[in-house]
Parts: structure tokens; C-alpha cells; sequence
């Protein structure tokens, strides 16, 4: 069968490998869809740290299931996604039911070999029943899943004010459930052309560009003086990070989604006044898959807004390096299988 493997930074090539066969436990998909993610641009670039190569990338998946083993509730040609992040089973954070940040975690295409290619091998207990979804939405929810989860940590209630600071791909699924907890949304963004599409495709009504406004002042203005009483980091930029716990207000939680490698500082003064709550969001668990596809469902999130670009899969060699240039306004690009 027909698989892409990064070989090295900015080197993908085709190669033909065996097809995978099945195995106690796992169940074998055939590649219908592949989301590409900041992640498999990463390490394209070879920016990824902790990267090995070569490796096959991919990790928002959907497919059909073609053989399987100990997949109790699933039937032979049924559409599915499944839960990307592997986990051991037994480590602290595996038994307080935190599968989603493993001590021994592997994430598929990240640490181990994903999903560019025609047919994968995947653990039966990841898989997720997609009926009722196109192939298209299904690509979309692993991404999705990820905002849903900040959601869920920061327990976001109806009516409070929540920042999202970054409209990327993550943040954006970030506000939308935000929106769909009932929260007042306002989006942050220093890239106007990203901002737009939160206006005009997410409906959201507060939109700050950081770069453009005095921040403080419009947050003192859309929140009549109180300040977002959650403020999520989905850009991964150390100078937003540090910047956003001025934006909180008293009582509040920063949730940081957006992940760097430099140390995060802020004044403990300012953190104590406020009696701040400071959480990371790492991948999401299978209640928020089941929420995003039950959003789905509902309608309450049309992923087809985020698909900007479309590729077939013998294409996206030639297409890879295109999604990464801020000129062609990528936010989401899908490689198609047939
Ligand atoms: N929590 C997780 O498990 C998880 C999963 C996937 C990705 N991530 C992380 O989420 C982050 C976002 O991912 P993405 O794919 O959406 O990235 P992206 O680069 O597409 O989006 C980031 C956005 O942040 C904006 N931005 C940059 N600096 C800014 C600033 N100073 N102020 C305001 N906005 C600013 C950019 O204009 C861009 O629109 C990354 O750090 C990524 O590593 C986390
Ligand atoms: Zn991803
Ligand atoms: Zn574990």
C-alpha cells in the first residue's frame, strides 16, 4: 500500500509498504480522510521538539473499519474516527481516569507512525462511532476535541465572559465551545483576516486585535469593568502567555492550550490578588469526542466552515509546504482517500 514518510525536515516522500494485518486487539482502517494539523507542519519543519524521523504523520483520522478484533459494538464498514492519544493503563494519571496526559502516553503520527497511508492498524478501545457523519466531519473532531477539553477544565458557565486568545484551528473549536458552553465569547487575534472568520463564520461579537487595540481598555469596555472571568491561551506565543494574566479578572482561571518552550513569568502579587487559577489542557479524554460529536450532530458546529483547502492524497506531497504560507490562508487543509 501507498504511505507518505517524512524522512527528514522538509523531505516527504511516497513509499510503498506492506499493508498492516491484524492483530489481538486492534482493528485495521481503511484512510478515508486526513486533517493536517500545526503539528504535522511542525515537524515537517523540523520544529517539532522530540521528533524522531523518519516518521509517517497524521493524526486526525477517519476511516472505515476493514478488519477488527475485540472492537465490541462496531460492524465491518462503519465509519469511525478514534482517539489518537495511546495510553498505558496503569499510570497514576491512567488510573485517576487521565488517560489524555499518560506518564507513557504515544500519540499516532506524533510518536509513533500515524495515518498517511491508505490502510492503519489502531487499539480496538480508541475507536469512536461516527454514524450520522460524513468522512469530512469526523477529520474535524479529534481538532475540535481539543477546545472542548479546555472547556470542560476551566468549567465555563453560561453567561461568563471567556477570552480565547489565538483563532488558530484549536482556538477557534475553542471558542465555539465556549459558545456552546453559553459563555460570552470575545476572540483575540494579532492576524485580522482570522479575526473576520470569527466575526463572520463563528458569529462571535467581541473580536480584539492585540496588536492593533489597547487590550486592557476594550476588555474593560465589552466586560463593563470586569474582566474575563476565563482566559484560554490557544496561540503558543510566550509573549501572549505572559501578556494574558493581566486580562483576568479577580477570581479567575487561565487555562493555557497553546504550548511553547521557553518559562512562563507573571507578578505574584497580581496572581495572588486575584486568587488565580492557573491549568494546562493536554489533548481531550472520549467524553469530549463524544461531545464534539454530539455537537456535531445537533448542528451547533459546522465543521465544514474550517475546511479552506482540500487535497487527494497523491497530491499532498506536491501541496504540503503551501498549507504552512500565511498568504493562502490555510486553516484547514484535508487530504481525501477514496
Ligand atoms: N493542548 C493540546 O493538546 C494541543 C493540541 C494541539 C495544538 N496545541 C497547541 O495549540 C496552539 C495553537 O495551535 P494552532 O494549530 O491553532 O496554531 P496556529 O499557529 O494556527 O494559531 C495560533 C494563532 O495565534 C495567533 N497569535 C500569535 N501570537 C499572538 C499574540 N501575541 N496575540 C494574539 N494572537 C497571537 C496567530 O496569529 C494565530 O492565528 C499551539 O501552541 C499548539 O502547539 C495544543
Ligand atoms: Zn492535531
Ligand atoms: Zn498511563
Amino acid at each position: 500500500m501507498k504511505s507518505l514518510v517524512c524522512d527528514t525536515p522538509r523531505e516527504l516522500n511516497y513509499r510503498e509498504i506492506n499493508q498492516p494485518s491484524l492483530s489481538p486487539g486492534q482493528t485495521i482502517l481503511k484512510i478515508k480522510r486526513i486533517g493536517i494539523c500545526g503539528t504535522d507542519l511542525h515537524a515537517f519543519d523540523g520544529t517539532q521538539p522530540f521528533f524522531s524521523y523518519p516518521r509517517i504523520l497524521g493524526h486526525e483520522l477517519a476511516g472505515e473499519i476493514v478488519a477488527m478484533d475485540g472492537a465490541e459494538g462496531f460492524a465491518i464498514n462503519e465509519k469511525v474516527t478514534f482517539i489518537p492519544y495511546f495510553n498505558c493503563g496503569h499510570c497514576v494519571a491512567c488510573k485517576n481516569g487521565k488517560p489524555n496526559c499518560c506518564v507513557d502516553i504515544r500519540v499516532f503520527g506524533v510518536h509513533i507512525d500515524g495515518g498517511m497511508a491508505e490502510y492503519i492498524s489502531v487499539p480496538s478501545y480508541s475507536l469512536v462511532h461516527g454514524e450520522g457523519l460524513s468522512y469530512d466531519e469526523l477529520a474535524l473532531v479529534e481538532p475540535l476535541a481539543i477546545g472542548a477539553h479546555s472547556i470542560r477544565r476551566a468549567e465555563v458557565r453560561k453567561d461568563e465572559f471567556v477570552l480565547v486568545i489565538g483563532a488558530g484551528p484549536i482556538g477557534l473549536g475553542t471558542m465555539e465551545f465556549a459558545r456552546i458552553a453559553g459563555a460570552r465569547v470575545i476572540a483575540m487575534d494579532i492576524n485580522n483576516g482570522r479575526l473576520e472568520f470569527c466575526k463572520n463564520r463563528l458569529k462571535i461579537s467581541h473580536t480584539v486585535n492585540a496588536l492593533e487595540e489597547d487590550v486592557k481598555k476594550r476588555l474593560i469596555e465589552i466586560t463593563e469593568g470586569e474582566m474575563p472571568t476565563v482566559v484560554i491561551d490557544a496561540t503558543g506565543s510566550l509573549k501572549a502567555i505572559n501578556n494574558g494574566f493581566q486580562y483576568l479578572a479577580h477570581g479567575g482561571k487561565y487555562v493555557l492550550v497553546g504550548l511553547q518552550k521557553g518559562e512562563i513569568s507573571f507578578s505574584h502579587p497580581e496572581f495572588h490578588k486575584r486568587e488565580a487559577t492557573l491549568m494546562s489542557s493536554r489533548n481531550a479524554t472520549r467524553e469530549d469526542f463524544e461531545h464534539v460529536i454530539n455537537s456535531m450532530k445537533k448542528k451547533l458546529v459546522d465543521p465544514t466552515n474550517y475546511i479552506t483547502h482540500r487535497v487527494g492524497f497523491e497530491d499532498l506531497k506536491e501541496e504540503f509546504a503551501k498549507f504552512k504560507d500565511p498568504a493562502n490562508g490555510v486553516i484547514k487543509a484535508v487530504a481525501e482517500l477514496n
